[in-house]
């Protein structure tokens, strides 16, 4: 089988930290969810993966590289010139994926437990044509929907329907064999001028080919606004499995689900898990609280954050309120004023949000 990842996309959602980054390269737990993505192909025991990119396309190929680096995976890049829908990039993706079967992946998901049982179960479910994955949301209009009948099976799939059919959302994964491209090649743009994969399946259903459902019990995020990175973040430190290996001097208290890596430093400070800190990032007179991923080189001194996401080389200091879910980008420098006047002085990126605290505000 071969894997293919959807990569592209301008992650507006995400403004201001995707004006920079492509969405896909933002860490959850100090690792970027792409190269989660990947992980979790790999770890399937699908070595030759196809990455359809867009205009984030140098970003990716530089940090995702030949795929070496993740072992023995092979990478090709599949440049989509413009967004035009999931069905579109399995169409261009054809001289690519061949004859084999494949397994499709939105480059911005996480899931828990990965998917190697799915993966081998179609793998060894030859007569299958097709597998989706399934899961309930509580606000199914923003996915592609599922309606299944009395004994399983898919009954009909729509697009982000204004009035869902059912709670079951299709989630960022999906399972083909070479029919797809029958679909792909006869389905027509949707309102939003895509190719819908959603469309893609429905024609399978419709005409005959056997689509079965997976219905997944455990949490799946689809991290394209603030709040899902945050709880993604959450989610995935919940998970991975504490390693104390940088310094932690003797004032400081370090609870069993941190990690720390091998160059960080923790100074006079409480760390509260489960968190991850980086490598050379400092952590000084401080707080860190629970559900907190603080990068590399970032350097944090008289703070208190909680449930937040650092990116490296970020300067946080002596900030007087406790920093709650919050998103910190790349080489951002938050610091107190050292003389008048006593006002808050903001240099802002486009799109950028602050919250001050409520009882701030007179
Ligand atoms: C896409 C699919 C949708 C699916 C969702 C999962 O939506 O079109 O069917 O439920 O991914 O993340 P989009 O990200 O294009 O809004």
């Amino acid at each position: 089988m071969k894997g293919l990842i959807l990569s592209g996309g301008k992650g507006t959602r995400l403004y201001p930290l995707t004006y920079t980054r492509a969405k896909q390269l933002i860490p959850v737990a100090n690792k970027p969810v792409l190269f989660r993505v990947i992980e979790a192909i790999r770890d399937a025991g699908i070595r030759e993966i196809g990455i359809v990119i867009g205009d984030t396309g140098p970003e990716i190929r530089e940090a995702v590289g030949d795929g070496s680096q993740f072992g023995e995976v092979k990478i090709t890049y599949i440049p989509q010139e413009s967004p035009d829908g999931l069905a579109h990039a399995v169409k261009i993706s054809q001289h690519f994926l061949g004859e084999d079967r494949f397994v499709m992946f939105l480059g911005d998901n996480v899931i828990q437990g990965g998917i190697s049982d799915l993966i081998r179960d179609f793998e060894h479910n030859t007569a299958w044509n097709s597998q989706i994955v399934l899961t309930e949301v509580e606000h199914p209009q923003h996915y592609g929907v599922a309606v299944l009948d009395d004994s399983g099976r898919i009954q009909q799939l729509v697009e982000k329907p204004q009035v869902p059919p059912s709670k079951l959302a299709l989630v960022g994964i999906y399972m083909f064999d070479k029919h797809v491209f029958e679909a792909v090649n006869a389905i027509k743009p949707s309102w939003r001028h895509e190719l819908e994969i959603t469309d893609a399946i429905q024609w399978l259903v419709t005409n005959g080919y056997h689509v079965y459902p997976y219905v997944h019990q455990g949490w799946w995020i689809d991290t394209g606004k603030p709040r899902d990175m945050l709880d993604a973040n959450s989610r995935v430190l919940e998970e991975i499995r504490p390693q104390i290996l940088g310094k932690v001097d003797e004032q400081s208290e370090v609870d069993a689900r941190v990690t720390v890596a091998a160059t960080a430093e923790i100074i006079n400070s409480v760390v509260r898990g489960p968190a991850i800190i980086g490598e050379y990032t400092v952590i000084k007179n401080s707080y860190v609280g629970p559900f907190t991923s603080i990068y590399h080189h970032a350097y944090i001194e008289n703070c208190e954050i909680e449930r937040s996401i650092i990116l490296e080389n970020a300067r946080i200091c002596n900030v007087p309120n406790r920093l709650q879910d919050s998103l910190i980008g790349r080489n951002v420098d938050v610091d107190v004023a050292d003389k008048r006047p006593r006002a808050l002085k903001l240099n802002l990126g486009d799109y950028s949000k602050v919250r001050l605290a409520p009882w701030e505000i007179k």
